[in-house]
């Protein structure tokens, strides 16, 4: 089943969470086989205890890379969630966002980074060299062997 027919929204202890939807694109990689290949490789598992990288991909303005990360995505079959940075994104920003809903209560949403960890599918943090340290720093037990994101009150 596609990870888009599933439901948009899950309860983590009591409390309801609504999940983002994955992004949609209609490009194809073209050529360039060899970068492709070696995000791939980064991604591959051989040993049970093995735990996918996390590559950044630097280069010039144009050259592919949000492309490739999405190519890179779709060749092993995972929705893609594209989160957008920009040098205002917070730490708070990554995670779950408290919003007003019509009743009054408080609805939570998930940003694109969370629920792609959720649903074991890829995020791409795209542009995130305009990110500031603060918000890098609250990813780093995400992207080493931890695998969780420091919320705001541990920090
Ligand atoms: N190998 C490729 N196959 C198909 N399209 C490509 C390839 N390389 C670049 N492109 C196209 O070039 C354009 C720019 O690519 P993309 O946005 O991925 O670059 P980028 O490196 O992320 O740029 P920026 O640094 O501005 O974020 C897009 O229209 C993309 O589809
Ligand atoms: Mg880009």
């Amino acid at each position: 089943m596609s990870t888009t027919e599933q439901e948009s929204r899950i309860v983590i202890q009591g409390i309801e969470i609504a999940l983002a939807c994955p992004d949609q694109l209609t490009f194809q990689w073209i050529g360039q086989r060899e970068v492709l290949e070696q995000l791939l490789a980064a991604w591959l598992l051989i040993d049970a205890a093995d735990i996918p990288l996390s590559p950044r991909l630097v280069g010039k303005p144009g050259v592919g890379k949000t492309t490739l990360a999405y190519a890179a995505a779709k060749a092993i079959n995972r929705d893609v969630y594209i989160y957008q940075c920009t040098m205002d994104t917070r730490p708070e920003d990554l995670l779950i966002t408290p919003v007003i809903d019509r009743s009054g209560g408080i609805r939570y949403v998930a940003s694109s980074l969370v629920t792609a960890m959720i649903r074991g599918q890829v995020c791409i943090l795209d542009e995130g060299n305009r990110m500031a340290e603060k918000s890098w720093a609250s990813l780093a037990p995400l992207l080493d062997s931890r695998r969780y994101i420091e919320s705001l009150s541990q920090a």
